[in-house]
């Protein structure tokens, strides 16, 4: 009897260990078995399948789902967050399929940051002072209403932006003189800038005087040396 025990013991631990490894998530799809894409269900399915629509309950718009792809996969604004950033990955079902999804939000270096609110009956949750959309609060099941200032001014008032655009008229609210490879305007984001754009990583690309290509170089303790001013004969670096 106690080797019967025994024996269905290591068979139960083995089956455990087994939807323990994120490596089986991958390979067999069992993550998406209770929440994720159902279509994967069998087929090879990555971690991001294992994100809503279709909550634990099998809904696809509930205040659960609210922005999983958006954030998982991203959109217009990012090329996506790790589950990391609000939730960390179970490593095995019985250790969350609980009934309560434990959110933790963290800023790009991983550290614990901004405040979440859960979900409280019809009032979905909410984040505020994140590192991701800076001091707004927003709705995880809001309307998709994201703009350039939703998160940052734009320009910001941060750094010398405020004395850059303000005595430089002709720069009008073009971001690319010093964000090359980012963003156009204060409205719009190149297509390649996706990738590099609200991932923790500032970017400054400085440029020529017309704004069209790369030029000089630029550092935070340095500054940019020379790019735009170079015109001018100030090659001195120029302190952000
Ligand atoms: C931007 C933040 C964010 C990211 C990134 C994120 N989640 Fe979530 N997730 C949440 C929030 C918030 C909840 C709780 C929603 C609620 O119940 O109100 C949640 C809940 C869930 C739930 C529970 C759904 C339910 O029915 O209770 C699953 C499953 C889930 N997330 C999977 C994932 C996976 C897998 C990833 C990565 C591929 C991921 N999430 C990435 C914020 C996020
Ligand atoms: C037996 C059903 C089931 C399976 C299989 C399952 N989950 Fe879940 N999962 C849930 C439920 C239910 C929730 C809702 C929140 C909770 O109960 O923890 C959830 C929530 C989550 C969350 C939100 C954060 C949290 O801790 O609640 C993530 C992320 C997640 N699951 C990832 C995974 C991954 C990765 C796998 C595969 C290793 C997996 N799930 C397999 C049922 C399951
Ligand atoms: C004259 C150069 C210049 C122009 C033009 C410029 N930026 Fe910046 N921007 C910088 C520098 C330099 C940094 C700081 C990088 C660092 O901290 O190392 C920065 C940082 C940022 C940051 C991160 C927050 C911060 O201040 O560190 C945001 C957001 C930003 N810029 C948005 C914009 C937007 C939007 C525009 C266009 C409307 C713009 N910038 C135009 C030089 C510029
Ligand atoms: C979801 C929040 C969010 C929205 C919406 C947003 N940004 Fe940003 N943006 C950030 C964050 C966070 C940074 C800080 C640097 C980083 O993480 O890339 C940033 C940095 C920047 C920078 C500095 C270059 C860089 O990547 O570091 C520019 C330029 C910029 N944003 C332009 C824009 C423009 C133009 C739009 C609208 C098309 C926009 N942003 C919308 C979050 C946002």
């Amino acid at each position: 009897m106690s080797n019967i025990s025994t024996a269905s013991a290591v068979i139960l631990l083995s089956v455990l260990s087994a939807c323990a490894s994120s490596r089986d998530v991958e390979g067999t799809g069992g993550c998406v078995d209770c929440h994720g894409d159902a279509s994967k269900i069998g087929a090879p399915a990555t971690l991001a399948d294992a994100a809503p629509p279709r909550d634990a309950q099998g809904n696809t718009t509930s205040l659960a789902v609210g922005a999983h792809q958006a954030h998982v996969r991203g959109k217009v604004f990012s090329a996506g967050v790790p589950c990391t950033s609000c939730h960390a990955i179970p490593t095995s079902v019985g250790d969350h399929a609980r009934g309560d999804a434990r959110v933790v939000l963290r800023d790009f270096a991983g550290t614990a940051s901004g405040t979440f609110t859960a979900r409280s009956g019809a009032t979905a949750a909410s984040c505020a002072a994140t590192a991701c959309h800076g001091s707004a609060t927003i709705s995880w099941n809001q309307a998709d209403t994201l703009s350039c200032t939703s998160c940052h001014g734009a320009p910001p008032t941060t750094g010398a932006h405020p004395s850059v655009f303000q005595p430089h008229a002709f720069m009008g609210d073009r971001c690319d003189y010093c964000h090359f490879d980012v963003a156009t305007t204060a409205t719009s984001l190149k297509s390649t800038g996706r990738a590099l754009h609200a991932n923790g990583v500032k970017n400054v690309t400085v440029t020529n005087f017309e704004g069209t290509a790369p030029s000089g170089t630029y550092s935070p303790a340095v500054g940019c040396a020379p790019g735009c001013h170079a015109s001018f004969g100030l090659t001195a670096p120029q302190p952000w």
